[in-house]
């Protein structure tokens, strides 16, 4: 697949069949990542690959804490729990970190790891997977990470991966004219 087809094909995937991902699959997820730019090349990406048991470990922490809310907070958080019920279906989650960095570098290497995080997404619709972004996990980002063994570092997101059990349509997006500021005359 060109660059530019898996640009286009590539969509969020809410849905996945249970059929594991071969490991080399995922190798080449995290490859992709590894090659991806980043500000003075401080890689500031970490992962970490869960399935099984430890999968659902994150999802039993994002519903503690949303248990914890009383009946109007959970009102504005549906999309935490349906974002919970997908990443207990598809069979893989990666989490991804940012490693700890001067305030300086915050928003260098905060937009580096999107980067990365872009690189596995687009890399998945290459080999045929579905891949969710997720920042859901935002509530609970410091339990996760400390519950995994990483209370220094920084969660940024966490990606569900796994075989596409629906084929969704494109998403609207704005316009070229609608995202293309014109410069002002000097
Ligand atoms: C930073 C970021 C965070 C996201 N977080 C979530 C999430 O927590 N749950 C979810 O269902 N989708 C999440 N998404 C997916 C977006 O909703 C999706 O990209 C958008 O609606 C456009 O759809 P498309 O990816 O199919 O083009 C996230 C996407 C990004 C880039």
């Amino acid at each position: 697949m060109q660059l530019r087809e898996a640009i286009a094909a590539r969509r969020s995937i809410r849905k996945y069949f249970p059929q594991p991902v071969e490991p080399e699959k995922i190798e080449a997820l995290i490859e992709s990542a590894r090659l991806c730019q980043s500000g003075h090349n401080r890689q500031p990406w970490r992962f970490m690959v869960l399935t099984g048991e430890q999968k659902a470990e994150v999802t039993a922490i994002m519903r503690s804490y949303y248990d914890l809310l009383n009946s109007q907070q959970q009102a504005g958080m549906s999309s935490n729990v349906s974002t919970a019920r997908v990443m207990d279906e598809a069979p893989v989650l990666i989490l991804v970190f940012r490693i700890p960095c001067s305030e300086d570098d915050i928003v260098s290497d905060t937009v580096s790891v999107g980067a990365a995080i872009e690189h596995i997404c687009l890399t998945a619709t290459d080999l045929g997977l579905g891949a969710l972004w997720i920042r859901q996990t935002r509530f609970t980002e410091k339990f996760i990470a400390a519950s995994f063994g990483y209370p220094d570092m920084q969660m940024i997101s966490a990606l569900a991966v796994g075989y596409p059990a629906e084929a969704p349509a494109a998403r609207p997006r704005l316009g070229v004219q609608e995202i293309v500021l014109p410069a002002p005359e000097k």
